[in-house]
């Protein structure tokens, strides 16, 4: 099966300064114990490095505790880094860390238009040809259609209506070209059928799978990493010939974050190549 053409490279950001500091989704409670969640962050990299995925690493920054989930910060192009922007004025702080970062690693900084709310990966997900991309919670479909006029891609928008699927990454994963793990009652009617409609095989989670946030995972070509595996989901990636990893974050699902937020993908390439058309030929000829 052919694999994800993303996926081998992450941002992420560690624990130094993690805690629930305050609640803008509505699992964000529990005192955070900082020393295992740097225990935990760690395992993660660990398990994405022995997956095959590359780690690069951003400083924290005191007072941005929800830093560690760099999958918001923004989308990257290729060589472009599109800075994202928060919903929430708690989190706003880290746009111009993550946007340093990326000018610091060669990356050309893209910005959205004034107004407009994209919570980065974690909330505009790369589907097959598409993008699935949330809206109703955090992001604006004045984000998406940015998005969409950047890199010549359908974005495909989901209306998130209950608060608890804030983040479209909470509720699908793509897996390879064709299958990807999805959680489509946090989706509006319409949405939900345009996105059942981009995958050919769909591994379909019930609410108390979603729950355990098992779409919140990364894919490293065979290997899924994964915050929880239900049972039945194991099996169904294991029939498909994924090899399953788990692994404890239990200190990030407090503040109703997991594997995929905590990891942010910097080998995607989202502006659609432009086909050799007539013209091109006849430069050639
Ligand atoms: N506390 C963070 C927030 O509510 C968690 C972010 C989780 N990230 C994600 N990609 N789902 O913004």
């Amino acid at each position: 099966m052919e694999e994800l053409s993303w996926g081998r490279r992450y941002l992420m950001c560690p624990p130094t300064h993690y805690e629930v500091a305050y609640a803008i989704n509505p699992w964000m409670h529990g005192v955070v114990d900082r020393d295992l969640a740097m225990v935990q962050w760690l395992d993660l990299t660990e398990a994405l490095r022995r997956a095959g995925a590359e780690v690069e690493v951003v400083e924290a920054v005191p007072d941005l505790p929800d830093m560690v989930f760099t999958a918001n910060a923004g989308l990257v192009d290729g060589a472009t880094f599109i800075a994202g922007r928060m919903r929430w004025p708690e989190r706003a702080g880290e746009t111009d860390r993550f946007a340093a970062w990326a000018a610091a690693h060669d990356l050309a900084v893209a910005h959205l238009p004034d107004g407009a709310v994209l919570e980065g990966l974690g909330d505009c997900l790369p589907l097959g040809e598409v993008l699935v991309a949330g809206h109703g919670q955090r992001s604006t479909t004045s984000a998406h259609a940015f998005v969409s006029g950047w890199t010549g891609r359908e974005v495909v928008g989901v209306e998130l209506a209950d608060p608890r699927w804030y983040h479209v990454d909470l509720t699908l994963c793509p897996l390879d070209r064709r299958r990807a793990i999805v959680f489509p009652d946090a989706y509006d009617a319409a949405g939900a059928r345009a996105v059942m409609a981009q995958i050919p095989e769909p591994l379909v989670l019930d609410a108390d799978q979603a729950a355990t946030f098992a779409a919140n995972s990364a894919v490293v070509g065979r290997t899924v990493v994964m915050p929880a595996c239900p049972p039945p989901v194991g099996r169904a990636l294991e029939a498909w010939g994924f090899d399953v990893v788990v692994v404890d974050v239990g200190e990030f699902t407090k503040a109703g974050g997991a594997v995929l937020c905590l990891t942010l993908p910097l080998d995607t390439r989202l502006t659609r190549a432009v086909a050799a058309g007539p013209a091109l030929v006849e430069d050639v000829a």
